[in-house]
C-alpha cells in the first residue's frame, strides 16, 4: 500500500500521509500491515494507514533516542520555541484542511472542529513561549558552596492519546514535551489515525531535526502496550479511560518505572442553585454534556438542581436539548455529530438501556438517530438515584441524569459521591456559595456559571481516580522536566 493517498471531503481535497512518521520520513510497518479508520457519519472506511507494532515502536524509540543525546540537545531553547511558534503558525494556515480531517475522521461539527484546530495552534504558540523560560534556582547553602538546580528534559516520551479530540490532545501533549526539550514517540487513538499524520507532515516543515517527534498509528493493545512497557522511554503520558490507565501505571511500574502522567475519565457534578440565572445556566448545562456529542472526560454529565427551580429547570433544558441540531458534521448549522464508533454507539446505547431498566425515566431522547451513522439523541434520565449505573458511571456520549438536592450541604454529598475528580460546576448569583462550593468539590476543574472553557494557560488534571498530574499551563512543564540539584564547592575541602 502508498504512503499517501488523496482525499476529498465536502470542505477540502488533500493528500493525507498514511505511514508511520519516524525521522522525519513516512514509512510502512516492519509487517506491511495497515488498518482501516472509518467514517462514523456512513460507516464506510475513508482509507488504510500503517500499523506500527513492537518493532515499529523500537525503531521510533530508536530514532527519539539517538534526537534526544544528539543534535536535539544541541538546539538552543530559542530555536525550540520558534519551531513550536513556526508549528502553531502552519496549524493555522492549515486550519480548515485539519478541520475537514477531524469532521471526516472522529465526525465532530465543522465548526467544532475549527475550534479544536485554533485551540491546538494556540497550545502550541503557547508552550513555543515557555521554552526559553524554564528555569531553575539558585539556593544558599553555606559560604563554601554554590547550590543551584536545573530542570532538565526527562527524555523519551511516550505519548498515547484518544480519538474524542485526536489533533487537540497532540498539541497538548507535543507542545510541552517539546518546549521541555525532550523528544516523543506519540500514538494515536486507531479510530482516528489521519489528523495526526497530517500534523506530522507539519514536523518537518517546521523545521524540527529528524527524530524529535514520531507519530504512529497502531492499536493499544500492541503499540499502546509496547509504549509503556518499553525499557527506553523514560515518560509516559496517557489520556484515556481509567481502566486503560491503571495498566499503563503497572507496565510502568513492571518495567523501568517510567514517569507517568495520567489524564483519565470522569463523572462531573454540574450543580445550579435556586438562585442561578436560569437562562445562562440552561446554556452551559446543554453545552456541558452535548458538545462534543458527550465525547469529552470532563462532561458535566450529571445535572444537580435545587428544590426549588427543579421541574421548572427540567422543563427548559429538555426545550433547550431538542433544539440541538444533530446530522452532517460538514453541515453549518450541525452541532451534533455521529459518536466516534460502532463500539462506543454500543456502549452508550447498553447504559441508556441500562438506565432505562433501573427505574430512571427518559425525559427525552433514548433513542438511535436516523438509521446511518453512529448518532444518539440527546438524552436525559429523570428519577436518577446515586447508586444508579448511570449516575456512577462514566457513559462518553450525549446523555446526561438530573437529581434534585435541598441545600449546599447535599449538593457538595452528591457532587463528591464518585471515584472520579476531574471536573465539577457550580451556578449561582451568591459569591459566598460559588466560593465554598468549589473549595469543597474534590475536582481539577472548577466552573462558576459556565462550563467546558478550558484554556491552554491554566492547568487541567484529575482528583481522585481521574488522574495523575496535570496538563496545560506551566504545571505541565513539571511533568516534562526532572529537577538537577547541583552543589558546587567554592573552597578547599573542610578535612582533609
Ligand atoms: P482507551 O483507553 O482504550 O483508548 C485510549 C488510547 O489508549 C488509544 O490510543 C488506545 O489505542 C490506547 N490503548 C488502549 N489499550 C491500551 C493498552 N493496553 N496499553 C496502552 N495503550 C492502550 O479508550 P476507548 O476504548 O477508546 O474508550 C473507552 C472509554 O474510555 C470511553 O467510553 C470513555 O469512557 C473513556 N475515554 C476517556 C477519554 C478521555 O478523554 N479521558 C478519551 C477516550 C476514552
Ligand atoms: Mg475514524
Amino acid at each position: 500500500m502508498s504512503l499517501s493517498t488523496t482525499i476529498e471531503t465536502p470542505a477540502v481535497k488533500y493528500e493525507q500521509p498514511l505511514g508511520l512518521f519516524i525521522n522525519n520520513e513516512f514509512v510502512k510497518g516492519s509487517e506491511g500491515k495497515t488498518f482501516e479508520t472509518i467514517n462514523p457519519t456512513n460507516e464506510k472506511p475513508i482509507t488504510s494507514v500503517h500499523e506500527a507494532n513492537e518493532k515499529d515502536v523500537d525503531i521510533a524509540v530508536a530514532a527519539a533516542r539517538k534526537a534526544f543525546e544528539g543534535a536535539w540537545s544541541q538546539v538552543t531553547p530559542t530555536e525550540r520555541g520558534r519551531m513550536l511558534t513556526k508549528l502553531a503558525d502552519l496549524f493555522e494556515r492549515d486550519s480548515d484542511t485539519l478541520a475537514a480531517i477531524e469532521a471526516l475522521d472522529n465526525g465532530k461539527a465543522m465548526t467544532m472542529a475549527k475550534l479544536d484546530v485554533a485551540n491546538a495552534a494556540n497550545c502550541l504558540r503557547y508552550y513555543g513561549g515557555w521554552a526559553d523560560k524554564i528555569t531553575g534556582q539558585t539556593i544558599d547553602t553555606n559560604p563554601e558552596t554554590l547550590a543551584y538546580t536545573r530542570h532538565e528534559p526527562i527524555g523519551v516520551c511516550g505519548q498515547i492519546i484518544p480519538w474524542n479530540f485526536p489533533i487537540l490532545m497532540w498539541a497538548w501533549k507535543i507542545g510541552p514535551a517539546i518546549a521541555a526539550g525532550n523528544t516523543v514517540v506519540i500514538k494515536t487513538a486507531e479510530q482516528t489515525p489521519l489528523s495526526g499524520l497530517y500534523a506530522a507532515k507539519l514536523i518537518k516543515e517546521a523545521g524540527f531535526p529528524a527524530g524529535v517527534v514520531n507519530v504512529i498509528s497502531g492499536f493499544g493493545r500492541v503499540a499502546g502496550a509496547a509504549i509503556s512497557s518499553h525499557m527506553d522511554i523514560d515518560k509516559v503520558a496517557f489520556t484515556g479511560s481509567t481502566l486503560v490507565g491503571r495498566t499503563i501505571l503497572q507496565a510502568a511500574a513492571k518495567s523501568n518505572l517510567k514517569k507517568v502522567t495520567l489524564e483519565l475519565g470522569g463523572k462531573s457534578p454540574n450543580i445550579i442553585f435556586n438562585d442561578a440565572d436560569i437562562d445562562n445556566a440552561i446554556a452551559w448545562a446543554n453545552f456541558g454534556i452535548f458538545f462534543n456529542h458527550g465525547q469529552c472526560c470532563c462532561a458535566g454529565s450529571r445535572l444537580l438542581v435545587q428544590e426549588g427551580i427543579h421541574d421548572k429547570f427540567v422543563a427548559r433544558f429538555k426545550e433547550r436539548a431538542a433544539q440541538n441540531k444533530l446530522g452532517n458534521p460538514f453541515a453549518a448549522d450541525t452541532f451534533q455529530g455521529p459518536q466516534v464508533s460502532q463500539l462506543q454507539f454500543d456502549r452508550i446505547m447498553e447504559y441508556i438501556n441500562h438506565g432505562k431498566k433501573a427505574g430512571a425515566t427518559v425525559a427525552i431522547g433514548g433513542e438511535r438517530h436516523g438509521n446511518e451513522g453512529y448518532f444518539i439523541q440527546p438524552t436525559l434520565f429523570t428519577d436518577v438515584t446515586g447508586d444508579m449505573k448511570i449516575a456512577q458511571e462514566e457513559i462518553f456520549g450525549p446523555v446526561i441524569t438530573v437529581q434534585k438536592f435541598k441545600d449546599e450541604a447535599e449538593a457538595i454529598k452528591i457532587g463528591n459521591s464518585t471515584s472520579y475528580g476531574l471536573a465539577a460546576a457550580v451556578h449561582t448569583k451568591d459569591l459566598n456559595t460559588a466560593i465554598r462550593v468549589s473549595n469543597a468539590l474534590k475536582a481539577g476543574t472548577v466552573w462558576v456559571n459556565q462550563y467546558n472553557m478550558i484554556s491552554y494557560q491554566a492547568p487541567f488534571g484529575g482528583f481522585k481516580e481521574s488522574g495523575i498530574g496535570r496538563e496545560l499551563g506551566s504545571y505541565a512543564l513539571e511533568n516534562y522536566t526532572q529537577v538537577k540539584a547541583v552543589h558546587y564547592r567554592l573552597g578547599d575541602a573542610p578535612f582533609s
